[in-house]
């Protein structure tokens, strides 16, 4: 059996607790997973804890309904009030999914919670891009050391595995350069300015959405690109990056103009995320709004959705495509992960 705790419990933590509900029996079918969501520790929406696990429905009713999760009926093992540190260290819980709110400029508080996870021989999966930007190397270095689980799939682009299938799928090649559309927002923006669609109606149509961070300068200046980016090169390539040394510019300075005289061209104009090898090892990275030519691969990615282009030296270029945000398959990606993790906890058995 395997205890999981949420430290987080917005629409992708609810999404996970869903997706666990629905398909536990067959998890176990399949993979023989076992799994109890524990306990559940949000910010706003309070704690709740019971060793022998929580009734998901119940506990997704509590959230939905009352937005706490303390409505959750009393019981002789049912705690209450919990904080996240407290939930992390001293419950029953053999996986953390730290899915907090994102904030890449200190990282907190899913940094500490990561940390003081490892610290006390607890696996960690997150999709906040956070932490993994701006210490991929120390947090993947304490996992390891103390034989823990680090999982951090839905950092680039939700459950499209950006990240797993280039380092599982394609190993055995050197890639030589990774660009892709990593931004639902601002491919949506561009897509409809394309339409005649203003930059502005376009962007209340992606928070609308639910694409846009809950601050979009995020998405619109590129920085949310930059992070991925910044994850991109530590995980795919090896060279840990400073994401604030990575050129960044986004779409906002963009005019109608500027996306009719590409179209004009037959050109598409796409905000790229790119890393490349440079001969002396290190890599070289932009963020940037590109004019792509008509037969470019990430030139018929439309709307929200992302995509990614890998040149490989044995194989050629790779294109992966698909959802880059949204409330399940964000989800889903911590069901990857999840299913990972148990692969991992077999091997240390082994
Ligand atoms: N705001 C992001 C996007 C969500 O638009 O792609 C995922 O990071």
């Amino acid at each position: 059996m395997t205890n999981i705790a949420m430290i987080g419990f917005g629409g992708v933590g609810q999404a996970f607790a869903e997706i666990i509900a629905e398909r536990n029996a067959k998890l176990q079918a399949d993979y023989g997973m076992e799994s109890n969501i524990v306990a559940v520790a949000d910010l706003h929406k309070g704690s709740v804890y019971d060793k022998n696990g929580l009734d998901i429905e119940v506990l997704l009713d509590c959230v939905q309904r009352d937005g706490t999760v303390e409505t959750y009926p009393d019981g002789a093992d049912v705690v209450k009030g919990l904080s996240s540190l407290e939930t992390i260290e001293t419950t029953s819980a053999d996986v953390i999914m730290e899915v907090t709110f994102t904030d890449v400029t200190t990282g907190e508080p899913a940094m500490t919670h990561c940390k003081r996870a490892f610290a006390s021989k607890k696996s960690v999966i997150t999709t906040n891009k956070g932490p993994v930007a701006l210490a991929y190397r120390e947090l993947t270095e304490l996992a390891e050391a103390h034989g823990v689980f680090f999982g951090f799939e839905g950092t680039v682009m939700s459950g499209t595995p950006a990240l797993r299938m280039p380092k599982e799928t394609l190993a055995g090649n050197e890639i030589t350069e990774i660009s892709g559309i990593l931004n639902g927002t601002t491919n949506y923006i561009l897509t409809e300015m394309e339409k005649g669609t203003s930059y502005e109606d376009a962007l209340a149509a992606a928070k609308e959405n639910g694409y846009a961070e809950a601050d979009p300068t995020n998405d619109v200046e590129g920085y949310d690109v930059r992070y991925k980016v910044a994850i991109l090169a530590s995980c795919l390539m090896g060279v840990p990056l400073d994401s604030a040394d990575i050129a960044c510019e986004g779409i906002s300075g963009l005019t109608a103009d500027d996306v009719q005289a590409a179209l004009d061209q037959q050109e598409k104009l796409r905000l790229i995320g790119k890393v490349k090898r440079q001969p002396d090892g290190s890599v070289k990275t932009s963020v940037q709004p590109e004019r792509l030519k008509a037969d470019h691969p990430l030139a018929g990615v439309s709307g929200a959705t992302n995509a990614i282009l890998y040149k490989c030296d044995l194989l050629g270029p790779v294109m992966l495509t698909g959802a880059g945000a949204g409330r399940k398959e964000t989800g889903f990606s911590l069901l990857i992960d999840y299913i990972h993790y148990q692969k991992h906890q077999s091997r240390q058995l082994a």
